[in-house]
């Protein structure tokens, strides 16, 4: 692995987590090979150093609809937060909080939208699957902005969960999983009395609120693929506007005229993003799918951006490419394993102190200030 911010910390969430909770975080789909992709493409993307241009005044500040946050950087929605650290969608949505950055709620996660938004000041950002059960999604929804969420990131690349392999060899799924989970978890005794004892009740609160009771995690694998509706197409998205007025991001986009649709549907925003190689593996990283899709809808809609981003390098490269805010997924949950809040906020300070570097020595005195002049050349 390259070294990064990230590094130290995914090492020592290995240390802590069973390793059917760490892989399931760090695995991909198939071979791996968009996940492995999603971080060569971006290290291969070479700064451009610019020197002696007065650079003590620098901003990383931005506006995503009309809120000010301290850098381009948001939490991504990350399903089973909660078995990571303790009631760790908490925990992640303080740290956020903290660092002046969005978090973003999976609908899948272990602590339901009503058990986090009382402990922030700021609004979060909820992140919407469709299940085959469309009554979920109107409670969810009406759930949602009864708790004060100001945007919808809807995801849309995952009909259908793709082939996570490492997950059948881990214990995530496959045979015996239970039995292996528990003789792991008794291996990782601090994570088995703070999360494993301390942290319940351990399962998809926002679901067991909608059903008023238990949705197990037993076979959580086989539960999104029994429960995910691959019916989905752009007619629910019309659907999903009459229950939600606020501002929506379509999450998964890869393709130009996907993007384009987007458009035409009036998103307010898109995530650019293969799901950090857990989908189909072997489409591009989102380094490589990012410039074309900038060209044909910048300016059109707010361009968001994840997959493979492990530094504030990555960061700076990325809005070289064309998005105008990253979006972290295993670097925060391998920081929040590793440290919960506290964890997160320091890797938060390590990404903002290797942004003002790239910035100071590229000559970018504000975000707006970053472009394609910034970057030298792709590999
Ligand atoms: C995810 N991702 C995800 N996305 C989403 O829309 N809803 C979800 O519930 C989840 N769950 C999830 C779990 C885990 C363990 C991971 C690692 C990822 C995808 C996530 O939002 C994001 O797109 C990727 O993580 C980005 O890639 P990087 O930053 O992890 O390389
Ligand atoms: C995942 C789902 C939950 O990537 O988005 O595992």
């Amino acid at each position: 692995m390259i070294i990064s911010a990230t590094t130290d910390f995914r090492a020592a969430a290995k240390a802590k987590l069973p390793p059917f909770l760490f892989h399931y975080i760090d695995g991909g789909s198939y071979s791996e090979s968009t996940l492995r992709r999603n971080e060569t493409d971006l290290q291969n993307i070479a700064l451009k150093q610019k020197v002696l241009k007065d650079m003590s005044h620098l901003s990383l500040e931005h506006d995503v609809f009309g809120e000010k946050f301290s850098m381009p950087i948001a939490l991504s929605p990350v399903g089973l937060t909660g078995m990571y650290a303790r009631r760790g969608e908490v925990q992640a949505a303080k740290a956020a909080e903290n660092k002046g950055i969005p978090f973003t709620m999976s609908t899948v996660s272990v602590c339901p939208i009503e058990e986090v938004t009382p402990q922030i000041q700021r609004p979060m950002w909820f992140q919407l699957y469709v299940l085959k059960d469309r009554e979920f999604m109107k409670n969810v929804l009406e759930r949602a902005k009864l708790a004060g969420v100001t945007t919808l990131v809807f995801t849309v690349d995952m009909p259908t969960p793709g082939a996570r392999y490492r997950d059948m060899h881990s214990g995530m799924s496959g045979p015996r999983a239970e039995v292996r989970r528990v003789l792991q978890a008794m291996q990782h005794p601090s994570w088995a009395l703070d999360v494993g004892l301390l942290g319940k009740p351990h399962d998809l609160g926002n679901i067991s609120a909608y059903r008023n009771k238990t949705t197990k995690l037993g076979d959580y694998i086989g539960w999104l693929g029994d429960n995910f509706d691959t019916s989905i197409s752009w007619k629910d998205l019309e659907w999903i506007r009459e229950y939600w007025t606020g501002p929506l991001i379509i999450k998964g986009i890869l393709d130009v005229d996907d993007a384009k649709d987007a458009v035409r549907f009036g998103a307010d925003g898109i995530v650019v993003s293969n799901h950090g190689g857990r989908q189909l593996d072997g489409v591009m990283s989102s380094a490589q799918a990012l410039p074309t899709i900038a060209d044909a809808v910048k300016g059109d809609l707010k361009i968001f951006v994840d997959s493979g981003i492990r530094n504030g390098l990555d960061v700076v490269r990325m809005l070289a490419l064309g998005a105008d805010c990253t979006m972290l997924g295993r670097s925060y949950i391998y920081a929040l394993a590793a440290g919960g809040q506290q964890g997160v906020e320091h890797l938060l300070d390590l990404y903002e102190k290797e942004m003002r570097v790239a910035m100071t020595l590229t000559g970018a005195k504000s975000i707006s200030e970053i472009g394609n002049h910034s970057i030298a050349r792709i590999a």
